[in-house]
């Protein structure tokens, strides 16, 4: 018989080094998931657990706004391998643990063509799928291969293939009806050794051309760090979980109004409508800079929502509803945010 290593689980954890916004909180439960091998102790420890479980990946789109009062599952598996080569794809698998931004240079290390423009993204392989992350014109759907899960009601393996994902903007399947069903145990990516780049996305040709540069795999990935850096917060430095709200799509009649009244409003074509630019909608209202105590709405990115140090997870939401409010009042157009909340 096999002998599967115990879980540890500690009481009253700290998530402040768990989570990107950095609030001091705690879990009253916390367990973590670092070997596949550990897999049975832990779907036994969560099935028999009394009270509410939260998986966590790179912890870097959750705002909390209190302690967890139950059990936190911090997925740490670990691991990229290339499972398969034909002439035009590379299969490569990274366990559900592993840092986003180490598995896209894995990749793009090796010129294989597809997430170099989703460098530099705060989070883990496994969440990836989840909310289809996206950037610069691309998002992992585009070269996305499956996954492999586990039931956490049945322990049951389960492969999903993309078609099966319900991918959408900032969506899928498991953010909708499979939501808190499934524990992600890796993702693979098909990957191509001749990528035709998207460098059609904002400031990514102006910053190619800019450094002299012909648009490369290796290029591209690290325009986008560059750019990211010079706009977005570093989570290491100021707490943030990238964008608090999604881009609104809104219907063609509203938008026309809208652009009437706006010439200037940022947009781009969507399925069901228009999206706009939150972070434009967010500017337009004078939010763009504020700060009040340690909560803020950074300088540089309107739709992104800083701590500085000490702000509460209520202070960062009752501000996010501060402007949710105000974009409503002054366009009539409803945000959402993107960030999970606890
Ligand atoms: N804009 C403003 N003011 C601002 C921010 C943006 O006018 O303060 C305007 C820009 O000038 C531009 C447009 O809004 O015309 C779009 O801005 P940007 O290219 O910065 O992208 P975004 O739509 O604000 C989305 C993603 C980001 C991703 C960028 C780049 C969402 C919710 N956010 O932001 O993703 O990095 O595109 O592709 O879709 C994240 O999800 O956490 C995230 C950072």
């Amino acid at each position: 018989m096999i002998q599967h290593p115990p879980i540890v689980v500690r009481q009253q954890i700290s998530l402040k080094p768990y989570h990107t916004f950095g609030m001091e909180v705690k879990a009253r439960d916390f367990a973590e998931l670092s070997h596949e091998q550990e897999l049975p102790a832990m779907l036994k420890l969560i099935s028999q657990y009394q009270g509410p479980v939260l998986l966590m990946g790179g912890g870097s789109n959750m705002l909390f706004t209190k302690d967890f009062e139950g059990l936190v599952v911090k997925i740490s598996t670990r691991g990229i391998e290339i499972v398969e080569e034909d002439e035009d794809f590379v299969y490569v698998r990274g366990m559900a643990g592993e840092n986003w931004d180490d598995f896209v240079q894995f990749c793009v290390s090796r010129n294989l063509g597809g997430l170099e423009n989703l460098s530099l993204i705060p989070g883990n392989v496994g969440s990836s799928p989840i909310q289809n992350i996206g950037a610069y014109g691309v998002e992992i759907r585009d070269s996305f291969y499956m996954l492999d899960a586990i039931s956490l009601r049945t322990g049951e393996f389960r492969e999903f293939f993309a078609g099966e994902c319900d991918f959408g903007y900032r969506h899928s399947i498991f953010k909708g009806e499979l939501k808190g069903k499934y524990l992600i145990l890796s993702v693979t990516f098909r990957l191509k050794r001749n990528p035709v780049l998207n460098t059609s996305y904002g400031a990514i040709a102006s910053e190619l051309e800019a450094n002299g540069e012909t648009p490369s795999v290796k290029s591209v990935a690290a325009a986008v760090c560059r750019i990211r850096r010079s706009k977005l917060p570093d989570p290491e430095e100021t707490g943030n979980a990238g964008s608090f709200f999604k881009n609104p799509v809104i219907g063609e009649q509203q938008f026309l109004e809208l652009k009437q009244q706006y010439p200037a409003i940022a947009s781009y074509p969507a399925d069901g409508g228009v999206k706009l630019a939150a972070g434009w909608l967010i500017e337009q209202c004078g939010w763009k800079g504020f700060r009040e105590g340690d909560a803020g709405v950074h300088d540089k990115q309107a739709l992104v929502l800083v701590n500085y140090g000490n702000a509460t997870g209520t202070r960062i939401y009752s501000l996010a509803l501060k402007i949710i409010e105000s974009v409503k009042e002054k366009f009539g157009v409803q945000l959402e945010p993107e960030v999970n909340i606890y």
